[in-house]
C-alpha cells in the first residue's frame, strides 16, 4: 500500500501481534527510523541494525540468531526497513525461521518500492550467483511511503527508475508516461502516480503467476544480461556514480544495461521496432552513463548467463524479450553467438 504516514499504516498490523514478538530488522542507513517514527519506544525494543550491504548468508544467519536470542515464536512478526538487499535477506530469514513467520516490508529506496519489496521473492547471493538461494514468501504487507525518496541520492533514484522503465516496457500506457517524466528534476510528487502504476502492473502479474511458472518471467526483462554483469563485477570493483564511490554496481544500472542488450536482441530476433531501444539508449547516455567496464571476458559473462537460475535447461541461455512495448515474449533461447553480439552492441555505445 502507498501511504503518507507509516505509523498509521503499520499500527493496525502491529496490533495483531504480541509486542514482545515484533522484531525490527533495519538497514544501517535508516537505523534511527523506527524510533523517529515512533514505531518503537524504550530500550527493550527488538531492533537489529544490519551493517552489511551485500546479500550474504552471514547476514541471514545474523537475523536468524537475533530471532532465536529473543525467543520469537512462530506467531512473531519481522518488520524489515531498508532497501532491496535488506528486505530480500530479512524476507528469507522470515521464510525459514521456524518454517516461516510473518513479515512486513517497509522499503526505503525507489528500487525496493518498485520491485524487491513486493511479490515475495526472498533470498541471498551464494557461490557468486545472484539470489541463488531463496524462497517465494510474500510479506503480509508492503508499506510504501514515496515522500521518503526526497533525500535519496541520485544514483539510487536512477537505479530504481531503471526498474520502472523495465515495467514500462511491459505496459503500453505506462511507457510513454515514463518517457515524459523529467529525470532532471527527480520530482517526487510527479513520480508518485508512476510508482503506483508500476506497483499495480507488478501486483497484477504476480497475482496471476506467483511462482514464476509463466507470465511472471516478463518481469525478468533485462535481468539475464543484467545479472551476469552484476555477477562478474561482484567482487573487487569500484564505481563512481554521481560523485558517490560504490563497491557494487547498483542493481538498476545493471538492469538498464541488460534491457539495452535484450532490446537489441528483440530487434534482431523478433523484429521489434528500434524505437524503444533508441529511447532507452538516449536515457542511458544522458543519465546513467555507459557501463564502467568493457568486460573483455565475454566467455565468462556467457558462462554466467548459462548458469542463471531462470534457465529451463542447464547451459541454455533463456531470456524474456519483447515483440513491441507491452508484448513480452517469454522463454527465448539465446545462442552464445547472439549473446556475444548483444554484449558487443552494448559495449560499443
Ligand atoms: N524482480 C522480478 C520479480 O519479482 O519477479
Amino acid at each position: 500500500m502507498l501511504c503518507k504516514d507509516i505509523h498509521s499504516a503499520l499500527s493496525p498490523i502491529l496490533a495483531r501481534y504480541e509486542s514482545d514478538q515484533i522484531c525490527y530488522v533495519v538497514d544501517k542507513n535508516c537505523a534511527t527510523l523506527p524510533t523517529r517514527l515512533r514505531l518503537i519506544q524504550g530500550e527493550n525494543s527488538l531492533l537489529l541494525v544490519v551493517q552489511e550491504s551485500r546479500k550474504s548468508l552471514e547476514t541471514v544467519q545474523q537475523i536468524w540468531d537475533f530471532l532465536f536470542e529473543h525467543d520469537i515464536t512462530r506467531h512473531g512478526l519481522l518488520v524489515a526497513i531498508g532497501g532491496g538487499v535488506l528486505t530480500d535477506m530479512a524476507g528469507f530469514a522470515a521464510a525459514t525461521y521456524k518454517r516461516g513467520i510473518d513479515h512486513v516490508n517497509i522499503p526505503t529506496t525507489l528500487l525496493a518500492m518498485i520491485d524487491a519489496s513486493s511479490g515475495g521473492k526472498t533470498g541471498f547471493n551464494y557461490h557468486g550467483l545472484k539470489n541463488s538461494i531463496g524462497a517465494f514468501y510474500p510479506p503480509v504487507e508492503t508499506i510504501i511511503c514515496p515522500a521518503w525518496l526526497e533525500s535519496l541520492p541520485p544514483h539510487e533514484f536512477l537505479s530504481g527508475y531503471a526498474e520502472m522503465l523495465k515495467t514500462g516496457l511491459l505496459n503500453t500506457k505506462l511507457w510513454p508516461q515514463l518517457l515524459r517524466y523529467d529525470l532532471d528534476t527527480m520530482d517526487i510528487p510527479a513520480l508518485t502516480p508512476l510508482i503506483e502504476q508500476c506497483v499495480g502492473v507488478k501486483e497484477r502479474i504476480v497475482a496471476a503467476d506467483p511462482k514464476e511458472e509463466g507470465l511472471r518471467k516478463a518481469l525478468n526483462l533485462g535481468h539475464t544480461f543484467g545479472h551476469a554483469l552484476e555477477e562478474i563485477l561482484m567482487d573487487n570493483s569500484q564505481f563512481t556514480m554521481h560523485n558517490a564511490q560504490l563497491a557494487v554496481l547498483p542493481h538498476g544500472y545493471a538492469v538498464l544495461y541488460g534491457l539495452i542488450a535484450e532490446l537489441y536482441l528483440s530487434v534482431i530476433k523478433l523484429h521489434c521496432s528500434k524505437e524503444p531501444l533508441h529511447q532507452l539508449t538516449q536515457i542511458m547516455l544522458h543519465y546513467y552513463g555507459k557501463p564502467q567496464c568493457k568486460c573483455s571476458d565475454r566467455d565468462a559473462l556467457i558462462r554466467l548467463m548459462q548458469q542463471d537460475k531462470k534457465n529451463e535447461r542447464t547451459a541454455e541461455i533463456n531470456c524474456t524479450l519483447i515483440r513491441s512495448v507491452g508484448s513480452p515474449v517469454l522463454n527465448q533461447t539465446i545462442t552464445p553467438e547472439e549473446a556475444n553480439e548483444a554484449w558487443e552492441y552494448l559495449f560499443s555505445l
